[in-house]
């Protein structure tokens, strides 16, 4: 199978790069941050104990994680409840920020996305996918752009008005830090990564550049 890692910041526009190339290519894609949300969601909705090492292992040990595809929409179904509409809240941002770094909590997903590895050719986004999870991906993208385009983009897509420049600039510093200096799986390029800075691209350029980088990346190594 062919698997293509993308890793990269907040607000580099790598799941939307990931869907615009499985389209292209006819790839299957998989958002592995849903994946953190969704246990995230089961986590509170089992209690919400106070996040620890033991009360992170006790959920992991019997928790059930089903994907399901429509189109574009990746479902999330953790012990048999949906979660995907919950996925993207603040709240929801916030406890998987917390839960994401335990080690035990990491190897139920990483079974999860090498299974989805072995059986499609795809493209899975993430932030340790490159380093961590597949290292032997056929190709390898660290995707980012300036902090305050990606604040920009950010505050674009945002629902609340009310919400300032400064303040999406400041979530987005603060995300990045913790991405970057957690001590599991840290966010960083893999020593193979190509790095995609589309500060000054659009989608449809960084989606055609990334494109022509995975056919010559292909060719060479067949
Ligand atoms: O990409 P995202 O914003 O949906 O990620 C949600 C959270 O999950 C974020 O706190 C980082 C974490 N995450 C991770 O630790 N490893 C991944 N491969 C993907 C996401």
């Amino acid at each position: 199978m062919i698997n293509i890692a993308i890793d990269g910041h907040v607000g580099s526009g790598k799941s939307t790069l990931a869907k615009g190339l499985a389209k292209i290519l006819g790839y299957h894609v998989l958002d592995t941050g849903a994946i953190y949300r969704g246990l995230a969601c089961a986590y509170k909705e089992a209690g919400n104990p106070p996040i620890n090492e033991g009360n992170i292992a006790k959920f992991v040990k019997n928790v059930d994680v089903r994907l399901e595809f429509e189109g574009d929409l990746q479902k999330v179904i953790v012990n048999g409840k949906d979660y995907t509409p919950f996925l993207r809240s603040e709240e929801t941002s916030l406890l998987t920020s917390k839960i994401a770094p335990y080690q035990v909590l990491r190897n139920k997903v990483l079974a999860i996305q090498r299974d989805f590895a072995k059986k499609y050719n795809c493209i899975i986004e993430g932030r340790d996918i490159g380093t961590v999870v597949l290292p032997e991906a056929n190709v390898k993208f660290f995707v980012t752009a300036n902090e305050e385009v990606r604040a920009q983009r950010r505050l674009m897509q945002l629902q609340d008005k009310n919400i300032s420049f400064e303040e999406v600039l400041k979530d987005l510093q603060e995300r990045d830090y913790k991405d970057e200096h957690r001590q599991i799986a840290p966010l960083k390029p893999a020593k193979d990564s190509i790095i995609i800075d589309n500060t000054n691209m659009n989608l449809e350029e960084t989606i055609s550049y990334c494109e022509k980088l995975i056919d010559e990346k292909l060719a060479k190594s067949n």
